[in-house]
């Protein structure tokens, strides 16, 4: 189904720009509340995430309009990715005339996006904005700060994001805290993550942990990821180790032999719908990803996070989560394993309620109306 115009009609659509699995993940609500409202929108790929089990499923699992277009745009170097982006991009604006742009999270096409419609003059609306590690090292610190600068609209996550906005000098005017649509899509969707199902169709054992690896930091570097597998193949002999494993790392774990324990149970990249189920049916996860923190925080997963810093500590001041290094994992995945860590210490975080996308139509088609 494909939600717009035909191209050229000079159109105010709403244009959602997304590219990479998390985007996914964070647009549907919102694009769900603006087709409810009879907005004019686009969905625009990027093609940045291009497998199946990368992409398409997300649109399967999550009933998201097939994209208007796909750009095409793949794998490459961060300038050499980001520059076939912003031409793709550019090539569709002009074409199109979005009224607004809405980008998602803090992926090169975030940003690309972001200072492409800004050039041209088209308003932009950044979804999860305010987000920060500190941690410039990270490519998405810089895809953040960049684009909530190009915004127009910055739509907050948590209270701590708009401090960072504040701080930063964007204008109160702009900020909105409407909770995470992250978490919209999670919450309606909590019946159809069914844990012993995934289970019963994967034979996967009854206790087991949850992996999910693919910061550069983490999986760029053969000789960390050669350390990280040994300290994995030490968590199997605590419980059962299950990891979908992202394409970043795969080459990089498989010549590290992660998968040769017998405990060690590698997976390709799961859909929404099972990768969930995983989550739900797991004693704790280990992870990297900034979207996991968010998720095992409402499931009420215990969460290990393979960082030093999180631009999420709202998960670990209201969820499950904590920041481990690769040192102390295994003597924290112990105890985790014994119940001997209090999980939850606060309540949920605030306005993470499953209405995040309806605050954000509501907004949008005030700003544009
Ligand atoms: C990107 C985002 C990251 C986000 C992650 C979500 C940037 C800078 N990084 O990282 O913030 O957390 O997506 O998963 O935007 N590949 C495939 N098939 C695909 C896609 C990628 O094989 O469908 C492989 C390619 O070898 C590619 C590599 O994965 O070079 C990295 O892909 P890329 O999109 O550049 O970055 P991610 O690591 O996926
Ligand atoms: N996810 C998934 N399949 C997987 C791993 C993750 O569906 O094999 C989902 C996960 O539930 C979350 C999103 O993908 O909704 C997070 O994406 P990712 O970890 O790739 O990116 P990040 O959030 O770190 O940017």
């Amino acid at each position: 189904m494909a939600t717009s115009a035909p191209p050229g009609s000079q159109d105010t659509a709403i244009a959602h720009v997304v590219g990479a699995r998390p985007n996914f993940v964070k647009a549907a609500p919102v694009v769900a509340a603006l087709r409810a409202r009879g907005a004019h929108q686009r969905v625009v790929h990027t093609g940045q995430h291009y497998d199946d089990r990368m992409s398409a499923v997300f649109f399967r699992d999550l009933g998201l309009p097939t994209p208007d277009v796909d750009l095409g745009v793949g794998s490459g170097s961060h300038a050499s990715q980001t520059a076939d982006l912003m031409v793709g991009l550019e090539r569709e604006f002009v074409e199109n005339q979005p009224g607004m742009v809405v980008v998602y999270g803090d992926v090169n096409s975030t940003v690309a996006a972001a200072l492409v419609a800004a050039k041209l003059g088209i308003p932009v609306a950044h979804v999860e904005a305010g987000l920060r590690s500190f941690d410039d090292t990270m490519p998405e610190e810089i895809n953040r700060r960049v684009t909530d600068q190009l915004s127009d609209l910055c739509f907050a996550t948590s209270p701590e994001a708009v401090g960072h906005l504040a701080a930063e000098g964007v204008s109160t005017a702009k900020v909105h805290l409407v909770g995470n649509p992250m978490i919209d899509t999670l919450l309606g969707n909590l019946d159809r993550f069914d844990a012993e199902a995934l289970r019963a169709r994967l034979a996967l054992p009854e206790r087991y942990v949850a992996a999910t690896l693919h910061r550069p930091a983490n999986v760029d570097d053969p000789d960390n990821v050669a350390r990280l597998t040994e300290r994995l193949h030490e968590a199997a002999e605590l419980a059962d180790i299950v990891m979908p494993v992202h394409p970043r790392g795969k080459a990089a774990f498989d010549r590290a032999g992660l998968g040769d324990h017998p405990r060690v149970r590698l997976l390709e990249p799961l859909g929404y719908l099972d990768f969930v189920a995983l989550t739900r049916g797991a004693a704790a996860v280990v992870t990297d990803s900034g979207g996991v923190q968010e998720e095992t925080t409402i499931l009420g997963v215990p969460c290990l996070t393979l960082r030093p810093n999180t631009e999420r500590p709202v998960t670990i001041t209201h969820g499950t989560n904590r920041l481990v290094t690769e040192d102390d994992l295994i003597a924290t995945l112990d105890k985790v394993l014994d119940g001997h860590v209090d999980e939850r210490l606060g309540d949920t975080p605030p306005l993470w309620d499953g209405r995040s996308g309806e605050r954000i139509a509501s907004v949008l088609t005030r700003w544009s109306g």
